[in-house]
């Protein structure tokens, strides 16, 4: 049959969670700027299966549902043609997805305060999936190395000899980096977790999108010790673009914990899934194994493609290889521009791309490139990253490249002019002079965090005056704000800095969080309402603010000689000083 990998579907009216997102960040995008961010393609559903669907919405009613025996047959035979694995009927536990089901696995096998151990960069619900139920995420971290990325095993053994961290979220083919991990490889990650009783939870959701050329090996086939001791997550979503499904298959071959995981089930959410999703998945195993041979080719030939003409046009721009899924890893850190320039410049040439920071700090400079789209499209992407670029070295031939200084401790404080509510063009330096001093960081003035930890400060004051300091405090706000909030009077024993253009954040890479999550750093369950708000609609209700919301802070400690001797870049909305630290960082 011929497939249609060509033509492309708008998909701004369907309530599309990608296509959203794009139309947030730009309402007027144009007709061919398709986003390619979220791991879903633009691809429609293969034909097979949705004349299959429309058969199955003609001639079966719609109650409570099973998955019958030829949807197992379909979900067994699939594994084993693919990926030669002989799974057992009674060892599926099906899900309304993968996410839901590394969380209810994370609750299942661990307590509050256990360790999950992951491997960064990474799908960034795996650190929620640690962080959100009150675990501590251990980052077992990639290591990058030529052009490529290994596990670190010796890390690894350390981490799994604590008995606190008692399970890892694996990805393979992982997801950003798109590495299939050798056979070698998961043997020696193997052999680490069964000898120290970790427990695999092994996200495969993409182990169908392999590109030719490469061997994918499914982890429960490297022995039988190691079927046992994993939870195998299989999906149709990536692989047959039915995400809105939300169907998956979890292999638990271990009934103990296939029977703690049914009881997380009953207890989280419905024991069965939507009717039509069974016959969904059925219909892709079953029919639809053309479609993907052919989806294969185009991805394929969509990741030389991109490689091609980065090597020609932007040769700066280092491509991970693309051996299994459609999301192509791309290093930027070669344009000597910061992650939020990079940001910021793919976003003006319209490029909805997934920021490398979000799956790790590690991720920085990188970005991944949803794959999964007609050329055409793709093609004109390109064309709009290299117009960026040009741009943006046009902008430095003019005026010069922006200076961006990441502070160290022993560095002459370079100077700057700024404003107060009640001053305008002072000079850092001419200030501070024979002064030791604090240049704080914050948000905004009207933030309620902010607003606590000014006021804590402003009771501590006397600590910092007996040391014969002084503090400063930077704001996104604007002078006139402040200004009218105070009443037209300084309440503060301290200035405030005003910097609503984000100059000075800008100039000493005093960074927002790479997610909204990231924010609260460990205590994520200190923002859970924030996040609820977030989902349920509330953040557009909210009042806009003085600034970026994700702002983290930083503080800065300047001797009297004007040289640093303390950096504090923060890691968390809550990693703020109190007086007497900032005083001890003078001394
Ligand atoms: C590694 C990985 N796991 C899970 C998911 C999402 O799974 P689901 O939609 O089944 O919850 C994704 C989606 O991008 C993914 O990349």
């Amino acid at each position: 049959m011929n497939y249609d990998f060509t033509s492309i579907i708008d998909r701004s009216k369907c309530g599309s969670t990608k296509w959203a997102g794009m139309l947030k960040m730009n309402p007027n995008v144009g007709p061919d700027v398709l986003p390619m961010s979220t791991a879903d393609m633009e691809f429609m559903t293969a034909p097979e299966i949705r004349e299959g669907l429309k058969t199955y919405i003609d001639t079966v009613i719609q109650g409570y549902t099973n998955p019958t025996d030829a949807y197992f047959d379909a979900v067994l035979g699939w594994q084993k043609r693919r990926h030669g694995y002989e799974g057992k009927k009674d060892w599926i536990v099906t899900t309304s997805g993968v996410v839901q089901a590394f969380f209810t696995l994370v609750n299942i096998l661990t307590e509050p305060g256990d360790g999950v151990i992951i491997q960064q960069p990474v799908y960034y619900p795996f650190s929620l999936a640690a962080k959100m139920t009150g675990r501590k995420l251990v980052n077992n971290a990639l290591i990058e190395k030529d052009g490529t990325y290994e596990m670190d095993f010796a890390d690894l053994e350390e981490k799994a000899k604590d008995p606190k961290n008692k399970v890892i979220i694996f990805c393979n083919p992982h997801n950003p980096v798109g590495k299939c991990w050798s056979r070698e490889e998961l043997e020696k990650l193997v052999d680490i977790c069964i000898r120290n009783d970790v427990f695999i939870i092994d996200d495969e959701i993409h182990n169908d999108l392999i590109m030719p050329g490469y061997t994918h090996v499914a982890l429960p086939t490297i022995s039988a010790e190691a079927s046992k001791h994993c939870a195998y997550l299989t999906a149709p979503s990536k692989t047959f673009n039915l995400a809105g499904m939300q169907l998956s298959n979890i292999f638990i071959e271990d009934a103990a914990i296939r029977g703690k995981m049914m009881i997380g089930k009953l207890m989280g959410m419905s024991l069965s899934q939507v009717a039509i999703s069974y016959e969904a998945c059925r219909l892709a195993y079953d029919k639809a194994e053309p479609w993907l041979d052919a989806l294969i080719d185009v991805v394929d030939g969509n990741a030389k493609y991109v490689k091609r003409f980065l090597q020609e046009n932007i040769p700066e721009a280092k491509v991970y290889p693309l051996e299994g899924t459609y999301l192509l890893w791309v290093d930027f850190r070669g344009l000597g521009m910061t992650h939020k320039e990079l940001e910021k410049m793919n976003l003006k040439a319209d490029l909805y791309l997934d920021e490398g920071g979000m799956f790790g700090r590690a991720g920085r400079g990188f970005e991944r490139f949803n794959l999964a789209m007609p050329r055409s499209a793709l093609e004109k992407a390109m064309e709009r990253l290299l117009k960026g670029w040009n741009e943006v070295k046009a902008d430095w031939a003019a005026n010069g490249k922006p200076e961006h200084i990441t502070l160290e401790a022993g560095m002459e404080m370079p100077d700057f002019t700024y404003d107060t509510p009640f001053a305008k063009g002072l000079s850092f330096k001419a200030e501070t002079v024979g002064k030791p001093t604090v240049l704080l960081f914050h948000r905004y003035y009207s933030c309620g965090l902010c607003s606590m930890a000014l006021h804590q400060l402003a009771g501590e004051y006397e600590t910092v005056t007996a040391a014969g300091a002084q503090v400063k405090v930077v704001m996104q706000s604007t002078p006139e704000s402040i200004f009218e909030s105070m009443g037209g009077q300084n309440t503060l024993p301290f200035d405030i800095i005003c910097d609503p253009d984000r100059v000075l954040y800008e100039r000493f890479n005093v960074f927002t969080a790479d997610t909204m999550f990231d924010l609260p750093g460990d205590n994520i369950q200190a923002i859970l309402p924030m996040i609820g708000s977030m989902f349920s609609g509330g953040e557009q209700n909210s009042a806009p603010t003085e600034g970026a919301q994700d702002q983290l802070p930083s503080w800065f400690a300047i001797g009297a000689d004007g040289k640093l001797c303390h950096v504090h870049y923060g890691e968390s909305l809550f990693d703020v000083p109190s007086a007497k630290e900032m005083v001890d960082a003078l001394k």
